[in-house]
């Protein structure tokens, strides 16, 4: 679509350019003032400029070095290629939005569909006697989220339901205060299943078809901060109230509540470094038929090594019967030295042509998610993690993640 569209705009935009400029030099009439060398760095190709790609720019209307991949056509075959975004992002203007929809068919709401952002205080504490059980939910902050990707036809993640993190303290107190008392066992776990119910049958109910995936349960397993399972007990309210199987029993209402098209996940960090842990931990949910994927978060540095211990922790999980996902996506670097981004940019060849190659060798390989769209606005910012530069330029990590002859493979 993408290309024929710009098929099109070409041919205008030549014959106006023969017609009106003939003789010019096209790298002045559209106004770029870079530098040869930023120009090279930045494009994604290492072929000379032609007339068409200076009429593509200067019909675009921006500085924003062309670019002509599309991460999620480059793995149509094999999986989806989303990208987490914060909500402001979606008011940000036309540069965001196209530089989304050229490259990706999936989003994960970063924060907007968190529980802190969809439990409703106020209409909570204002009717106790019937929200006790069930605290309010409102959807406000992910709905620009959910219309921009009803508008273009992307899915979403939903991220996420259960976690120690990012949900309020006083969801698990009697008076929906911060400082009330914390409810026990019996009640967390009505309110659980009704916070469950109430937004996958949101979704379900408002938005068929719009969810492939949800992360039931977020980082229940840390060997520093757990019991004698590792399951997590330090500021964890869940297990505090529920118990050390509280992230079982959501995975039992996830599953009542979801619709078959939703997947359901157990989402964690540092996968590769607890395999055994997270399919020992998760073996009976498993057994049961209530979870069918690991979300690995891939929260990475460049000097991890990806090529074989990270895709070892994938293949376990595939021969375990899990589908995976890399979920959250980022590789940080400690400078910007010319030969660390290409350092990070081969890591990013490495993590996606990797995960193609599983994938067609038949592991259930559904998804890579980039966590932020790019340096300025990722959780990490000053480890320069992601694909874009905070100009929206394509990074040597874009180019190895669209497996640009430019960037050797690590191996
Ligand atoms: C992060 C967001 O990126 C930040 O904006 C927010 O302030 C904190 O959470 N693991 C997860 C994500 O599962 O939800 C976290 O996202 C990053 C770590």
């Amino acid at each position: 679509m993408r290309r024929k569209w710009k098929s099109c705009l070409f041919l205008m935009m030549l014959c106006l350019v023969l017609a009106g400029c003939a003789g010019q030099d096209m790298q002045e009439s559209t106004g770029q003032t870079q530098d040869t060398d930023t120009v090279t760095e930045s494009r994604i190709t290492q072929e000379t400029e032609t007339a068409e790609e200076s009429t593509q720019a200067m019909s675009e209307g921006s500085d924003i070095p062309e670019q002509e991949y599309s991460l999620a056509e480059i793995y149509e075959d094999n999986f989806p290629v989303g990208v987490a975004l914060p909500g402001w992002i979606f008011q940000a203007g036309a540069e965001y939005e196209e530089l989304i929809l050229a490259n990706f068919n999936s989003i994960t709401c970063e924060n907007e569909m968190k529980p802190d952002a969809i439990l409703d205080r106020e209409a909570s504490r204002a009717d106790l006697e019937n929200t006790y059980r069930r605290a309010a939910v409102k959807f406000d902050a992910c709905m620009p989220a959910v219309e921009f990707a009803k508008e273009h036809g992307l899915k979403i993640r939903l991220h996420t339901l259960v976690w120690h993190s990012q949900t309020p303290r006083w969801f698990f107190t009697e008076d929906y205060t911060d400082d009330g008392e914390l409810v026990d066992r019996e009640v967390m776990l009505a309110r659980m299943e009704n916070y469950i119910a109430d937004v996958l049958t949101y979704f379900k109910e408002n938005h068929p078809g719009l969810i492939y995936a949800v992360d039931v349960v977020n980082e229940a397993f840390d060997s520093g901060t757990g019991d004698e399972n590792e399951v997590r007990m330090t500021d964890n309210l869940w297990y505090e109230t529920v118990g050390a199987d509280y992230y079982y029993q959501a995975f039992v209402f996830a599953r009542n509540y979801a619709s078959p098209d939703m997947k359901l996940f157990y989402n964690d960090y540092g996968c590769m470094y607890k395999t055994d842990r997270i399919l020992k931990n998760l073996a009976q949910a498993k057994e049961e038929g209530l979870i069918d994927g690991i979300g690995m978060q891939s929260h990475l540095s460049v000097n991890e090594d990806i090529q074989y211990k990270f895709m070892f922790a994938v293949r376990a999980f595939c021969d375990a019967g899990y589908e995976v996902q890399a979920t959250e996506l980022d590789i940080g670097i400690e400078d910007t030295e010319d030969t660390t981004l290409m350092r990070q940019g081969r890591k990013y060849r490495s993590f996606f042509g990797n995960m193609k190659k599983l994938q067609e060798e038949g592991y259930a390989i559904t998804g890579i998610t980039v966590w932020g769209l790019h340096d300025g606005a990722s959780w990490r910012g000053d480890e320069w993690p992601l694909l874009f530069d905070a100009d929206l330029n394509p990074k040597k990590a874009y180019l190895g993640a669209a497996l640009d002859p430019s960037i050797p493979a690590v191996e």
